[in-house]
């Protein structure tokens, strides 16, 4: 099988994030809301799917960005949480007959379930009939830990593209502390919070004055482990019979930052063309076209995020500079500073040390660099 890129993997396309990984199913075991944080695509929904296989537990998995508003979020979460405590299929049954359905439950669930599912109900109904649908998604973060409680489970819930509740699935500006206002008195039902946009991601969990400040464990994803990475290719070319020099596949690593999309994209491309071209051998030549097709095959992304960069002042050129290793000259040390440490906050640069910054984003920079990237097409 070829490397799997563009999609969340788990086992046995997931390689590495040992510590990540034992710390994220710590925090499973232990009942801690956890926001997962790291740049665009170095796997946060991987380790989410992983994580889930692995633990033993109830886990609810939402992408936020498969809904059209928070009603429809709320009302799958009503369904999944039913589930959870054993009762299948609730919108099918509620729509079959309430009657029926609360006189089938009254022979199968204890005295106390008995009543909130019939409390519920009713709530849902008219939450439904007002169609209130920010307060539907609400609720049901609250029948959720009421469910939960009552029959002695824990519950697991992920939002993944979770800054989508402040822009696209909800008008209330209110909303972020609204949910906070709810969840954060929840003992059996935790929370799993990541998503693609980090600027905003960072706003909603770390900035001071948000409603999600400090309410979770943090756990930052850096690139992916050298050694791990370097085996996993060399492995899945040792399977179809192709040879390669150890350090010079090391080398490629390297340069590519062990960045985790990055890194199987080109080994994608490279795995591709090797079989194409029944190439037995890989050499430089091999490696530097795989790059370049691969920078191609994402430019129209780079070319996005190189637009949002230069609606900011000076910061196109301060990443340009970094890039070419050549300095500004026409910008004093202070503001240089607060650019670079903007370019941080907003996700596009690292902060390695003094004065050392790097790129977050590996074909970024090999975009930005001068002369570094020449697409000829035809070559592969
Ligand atoms: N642990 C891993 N092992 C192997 N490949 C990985 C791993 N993590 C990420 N990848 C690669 O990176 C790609 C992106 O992963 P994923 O979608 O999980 O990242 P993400 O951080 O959720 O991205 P986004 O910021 O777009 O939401 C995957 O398709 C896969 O090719
Ligand atoms: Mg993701």
């Amino acid at each position: 099988m070829a490397f799997k890129v563009g999609v969340p993997v788990e086992f046995p396309d997931f390689i590495d994030r040992k510590v990540a990984l034992k710390k994220f199913l710590h925090f499973l075991q232990d009942g801690q809301n956890v926001m997962i944080h790291a740049p665009r695509r170095y796997g946060k929904t991987s380790l989410i799917a992983e994580g889930y296989r692995q633990y033993d537990g109830n886990t609810i998995y939402f992408d936020l960005k498969r809904y059209a508003d928070l009603g429809a979020i709320g009302r799958e979460l009503i369904g999944r949480v039913y589930e959870v405590v054993g009762i299948k299929g609730f919108w099918d049954n509620i729509k079959d007959g309430i009657t029926n359905f609360l006189k089938s439950l009254r022979a199968t669930v204890n005295i106390k379930l008995f009543e909130i599912i019939e409390i519920s109900i009713e709530r849902i109904e008219k939450l439904e009939q007002y169609e209130n649908k920010d307060e539907i998604f609400l609720y049901a973060l609250e029948i959720a830990e009421k469910l939960a409680t009552n029959s002695h489970k824990k519950i697991n819930i992920a939002f993944d593209e979770f800054q989508d509740i402040k822009i696209a699935l909800s008008r209330d500006k209110f909303i972020l502390d609204k949910i906070r206002a709810v969840v954060q008195h929840h003992k059996s039902v935790m929370y799993i919070f990541c998503g693609s946009h980090q600027i905003l991601m960072n706003e909603i969990f770390l900035g001071k004055d948000s409603p999600f400040f400090h309410f979770c464990r943090i756990i930052e994803l850096g690139p992916l482990d050298i050694s791990e990475l370097f085996d996993f290719v060399k492995n899945k070319f040792i399977k179809i019979k192709v040879k390669l020099d150890d350090q010079e596949l090391m080398n490629y690593l390297e340069q590519l930052d062990c960045h985790p999309y990055y890194s199987m994209k080109v080994m994608q491309v490279l795995y591709y063309m090797v079989i194409d071209d029944n190439i037995k051998y890989i050499e430089d030549k091999h490696y530097q076209l795989a790059i370049t097709q691969a920078i191609y095959e994402t430019k129209s992304y780079l070319d996005d995020m190189v637009t949002q960069i230069k609606s900011r002042a000076h910061h196109f050129e301060m990443l340009s500079s970094i890039a070419n290793e050549k300095k500004i000259d026409n910008l004093d040390i202070v503001t240089s500073y607060k650019i670079k440490q903007n370019l941080v906050y907003l996700g596009y640069l690292k902060h390695q040390g003094k004065a050392d910054y790097t790129f977050a984003d590996t074909f970024l920079k090999y975009y930005l660099k001068q002369n570094s990237f020449k697409y000829q097409p035809g070559l592969n």
